[in-house]
């Protein structure tokens, strides 16, 4: 009896072959009316980056990453394409800092580049640098744009109509280094390229990490957004930031009251909604409110006050290994200290239950997206790059994700692969391209 309670309490979170099929159409129409530059959820955003690695790409390049777990700065080399050299430094930005003036964030950054330059004894050189900004921006040109709102764990004041490209620029000048911004691009453009390397047939870069989204390689006379001469251009990266699918209203259909209260604790509340069904940010928390939800009707034993989607990995760990024992560690320590509170086997297996109903879930929507594009590229096979913290440390989601988007589009063959460290060497791919497209036109 309490399982079929159970059941119907979290009905809202299973989705169906129709229901899934249903997204799709949705997501499809919403692909073109963004594209069109009509309303739509989808930023559809033209990234300017016209082709993919030949092989031929050279140099050394500078590369940020800023706006996944962990912000990072880059020293690359390029030799016939190939990555020869990668020095990496990672930096802390503090909780603090994600919510300040963008000025001082920005000048943090700057901060980060002199320090790790100096380490590297090249504070002195001129050098060309590419910036993985991992949020969404309206595009002037592959090397400036403006963002458009903040996501995941950042909302700093005053970025308005600011050139995230100029503001960097400024402060790296202000610190009296001599580098320049080349490129300024998304995390799933980086993956993309960075893919492109290894593998010929990539159409779609992927991010399943932190929050989720997506890239794919569109035809250029299908994307109205051009603020560049383009009539020799044939095809172009295109950014969709399906994290905000929905935002409009035009899936909620497959919003639950838990997803309500998840969209409504969250830092940025209404927006980016899609992501919440998601990213690493929120499954997690997705998780809380389930099992909350189950313990105001008396179905589980008490509110758990805190879980991070790492809980969620562990939990579903346990499951495929047949255990309990890991599941109970996790839960007792999302209780609140003074919980007094005797867990119990059943109590485990219902929290690994709603686990896999919401990696499910997950695995399900993105699917809808991966599907929606593979069947408007139509290639006889396209490969995915990947990357993201949830691609690489989720149990299940990865194994699941090929399984329903073979379903949602059968006669597609596709391959998803990872494209490790994806960000950090596609902004230094972008930047030698960069190069090579202005080489060629001058
Ligand atoms: C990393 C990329 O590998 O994956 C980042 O270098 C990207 O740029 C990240 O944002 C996404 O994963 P996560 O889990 O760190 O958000
Ligand atoms: C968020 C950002 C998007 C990024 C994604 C993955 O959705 O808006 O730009 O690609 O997270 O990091």
């Amino acid at each position: 009896l309490r399982a079929q309670k159970i059941e119907a309490r979290l009905s809202g979170l299973v989705l169906s072959g129709p229901t899934l099929r249903r997204i799709c159409d949705v997501f499809h129409r919403e692909v073109e009316a963004g594209l069109r530059q009509e309303p739509s959820s989808l930023l559809m955003e033209n990234t300017y980056v016209p082709e993919l690695p030949d092989g031929t790409e050279e140099g050394l390049f500078l590369a940020l990453d800023l706006g996944g777990t962990n912000f990072r700065v880059l020293l690359l080399e390029l030799h016939n394409g190939v990555l020869v050299r990668e020095d990496v430094k990672q930096y802390h930005i503090s909780d603090e800092l994600r919510l300040a003036p963008a000025e001082d964030l920005f000048n943090y950054l700057a901060d980060c580049v002199l320090d790790f330059v100096t380490s590297e004894g090249m504070e002195k050189e001129e050098l060309s640098l590419g910036f993985t900004f991992s949020f969404p921006m309206k595009m002037h040109s592959i090397s400036s744009g403006e963002l458009t709102t903040w996501t995941k764990s950042f909302k700093c004041g005053g970025m308005e109509g600011v050139d995230v490209a100029a503001l960097l620029q400024r402060c790296l000048h202000e610190r009296n280094l001599r580098v320049t911004v080349r490129v300024l691009l998304n995390d799933t453009t980086g993956t993309l390229v960075a893919g492109a390397h290894t593998n010929h047939d990539v159409g779609i870069g992927m991010i399943l990490g932190t929050g989720s989204n997506g890239c794919y390689m569109e035809r250029a006379e299908r994307v109205q957004h051009w603020e560049a001469e383009h009539s020799r251009v044939r095809d172009v990266c295109v950014n969709v930031e399906w994290g905000a699918f929905g935002d409009n209203g035009c899936i909620d259909f497959v919003r639950t009251d838990i997803d309500r209260e998840v969209d409504a604790r969250s830092l940025l509340a209404t927006s980016f909604t899609f992501e919440k069904y998601i990213g690493g940010k929120y499954l997690g928390e997705v998780l809380r409110a389930s099992l909350a939800a189950l313990a105001r009707e008396g179905l589980f034993p008490a509110e758990p006050v805190n879980l991070v989607t790492a809980d969620i990995s562990a939990i579903e760990e346990d499951w495929v290994e047949g255990g309990t024992a890991r599941t109970l560690r996790v839960l007792r320590q999302s209780l609140a200290k003074d919980a007094d509170v005797s867990l119990t086997l059943s109590d485990a297996i219902v929290a690994q239950h709603v686990a896999r109903l919401i990696s499910t879930r997950a695995a399900q929507l993105v699917a809808v997206c991966v599907a929606t594009l593979l069947r408007r590229i139509a290639r006889p096979h396209v490969s995915v790059a990947v990357d993201g913290s949830v691609y690489k440390r989720h149990p299940r989601i990865r194994h699941l994700m090929p399984r329903y988007i073979a379903r949602l589009a059968p006669n597609h063959p596709f391959t998803l692969f990872d494209a490790e460290d994806g960000s950090g060497k596609g902004s230094a791919l972008t930047a030698a391209i960069a190069a090579r497209i202005a080489a060629r036109e001058n």
